[in-house]
């Protein structure tokens, strides 16, 4: 039986199961999923034009175009400038959706629940069905350490800020200490900061890494937190706060 729990979202009171995912769940995940990870594109999008570089480029491609003399050039040069800007987001964003649902998420059981120490949670409004999040843990070997990874972290609009994601990391966190893994690693983005925020407010550190999309501004984030009784077996390299 699993616990349920209440959701207070807006002026309705939900209550709320996590439970193990179902091959019935599949769509709405499926469509969550999607949908929930191309909301980035917009916010990718308009971090990259805030950004120095990019505001430069634009200046100069207007200056540019007028000294052509032409009103055109001076619209057009930009305007092609910031629409490579916002496919760049949009393919990092869109690109990651479809490789995933062409990968793993075209067979959840068999990715994520096919081995013991694997895990895929749904959480699902008590009575309705109706899936309203997801998380999912994968299980990583690296020479004598046995970590988890976080994966699928999603909660649908309409119920964020009540705490369901919190709930979901803490499942992940609890199921990886019972497996006996050293910590729970994950990656994310700067464009990301509700999700970072929920992350560092669980205990996960941010760790040096220093890869970064120039064309849209984007800094990729590995994050991880210590699960193990035992902190030495916990590699925890290149802290940054
Ligand atoms: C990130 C996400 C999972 C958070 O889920 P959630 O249910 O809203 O999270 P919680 O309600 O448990 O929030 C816990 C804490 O995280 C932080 N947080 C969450 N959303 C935030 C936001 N929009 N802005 C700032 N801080 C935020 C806050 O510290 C919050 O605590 P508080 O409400 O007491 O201030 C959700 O916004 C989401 O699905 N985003 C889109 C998908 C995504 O980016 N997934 C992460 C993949 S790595």
């Amino acid at each position: 039986m699993n616990p349920v729990w209440i959701c207070p979202t807006g002026p309705v009171v939900m209550a709320l199961v996590i439970r193990r995912y179902r091959p019935s769940d599949k769509d709405t995940v499926l469509t969550l999923f999607g949908t929930c990870t191309r909301e980035h594109i917009s916010p990718c999008f308009f971090n990259a034009m805030k950004s120095f570089y990019h505001f430069s480029v634009i200046m100069a491609l207007l200056i540019a175009g007028y000294h052509l003399g032409s009103v055109f050039a001076a619209v057009l040069l930009p305007a092609a400038w910031t629409g490579l800007v916002y496919f760049s987001c949009y393919t990092l964003y869109d690109g990651y959706v479809r490789l995933k649902l062409n990968s793993d998420m075209a067979d959840i059981v068999g990715s994520f629940l096919s081995r013991p120490d694997d895990c895929f949670w749904v959480a699902e409004v008590e009575g309705k069905g109706q899936v309203v999040g997801m998380v999912a843990v994968v299980a990583k070997q690296s020479g004598k350490e046995r970590y988890g990874e976080l994966f699928r972290m999603i909660i649908a609009p309409e119920f964020r800020r009540a705490g369901l994601g919190s709930r979901l990391t803490e499942t992940v966190l609890a199921f990886s200490k019972e497996r006996g893994f050293s910590k729970v690693l994950l990656e994310t983005s700067s464009t990301q900061q509700p999700a970072v925020a929920l992350y560092k407010k669980l205990g996960f550190r941010l760790f040096d890494n220093d890869f970064f999309y120039f064309s849209n501004q984007t800094k990729y984030y590995l994050m991880q937190h210590c699960v193990c009784l035992c902190p030495h077996s916990c590699t925890l390299n290149h802290m940054k706060q």
